[in-house]
């Protein structure tokens, strides 16, 4: 596991108060979807601890299509209702997953993963992806990290360029 980075506080709405405003700094003067998502998987390995993967799937095909993240290496396709990722966006809601063991489904890309948030993206009225992150802890994210996430989510939704991304057709 990652050594808790100094830079961020340890209380979580001061963490996530910095994570936002460093995230808007990232997407100033920067429109286009995969390095933002890059940037914002890195910013968000380096804020968060207890944290195993972090990234974004994005829907291609009318299916999710692995994206930007960091962590092992991880499934590419992932069918809409399947796994936690899928099923975010068959409901079109946060699923925050407490002990994956328990989720009937759940995908392990990653066998040390014990929970995990996945946040659906929207622009222009449709989901465009998720973002997705794994816990080698149970019970690792709370409503905190959910309201947070969910902020992250809505920084990108409006700062990203969403139009255009090779990958929604
Ligand atoms: N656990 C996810 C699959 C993606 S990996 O966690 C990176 C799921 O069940 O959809």
């Amino acid at each position: 596991m990652k050594e808790i980075n100094s830079m961020y506080p340890s209380n979580k709405k001061e963490c996530y108060s910095l994570i936002h405003s460093q995230l808007k700094s990232i997407l100033e003067d920067e429109p286009h979807v995969i390095p933002n998502l890059s940037n914002t998987s890195a910013l968000l390995n380096e804020a968060l601890t207890d944290i195993n993967w972090v990234g974004f799937y994005l829907m291609h095909n009318n299916e999710l299509l692995l994206g930007p993240f960091q962590g092992k290496i991880a499934c590419v396709h992932i069918a809409i209702g399947k796994g936690v990722c899928g099923t975010a966006v068959l409901k079109d809601e946060t699923q925050l997953v407490p002990d994956v063991h328990q989720f009937p489904g759940h995908i392990a890309c990653d066998s040390a993963s014990r929970s995990e948030i996945v946040i659906p993206i929207h622009s222009d009225g449709r989901i465009v992806g998720v973002l997705d992150i794994d816990s080698p802890v149970t019970e690792r994210f709370d409503e905190e990290d959910k309201e947070g996430l969910e902020e992250v989510v809505r920084i990108l939704e409006t700062g990203c360029s969403w139009k255009g991304s090779i990958f929604f057709d």
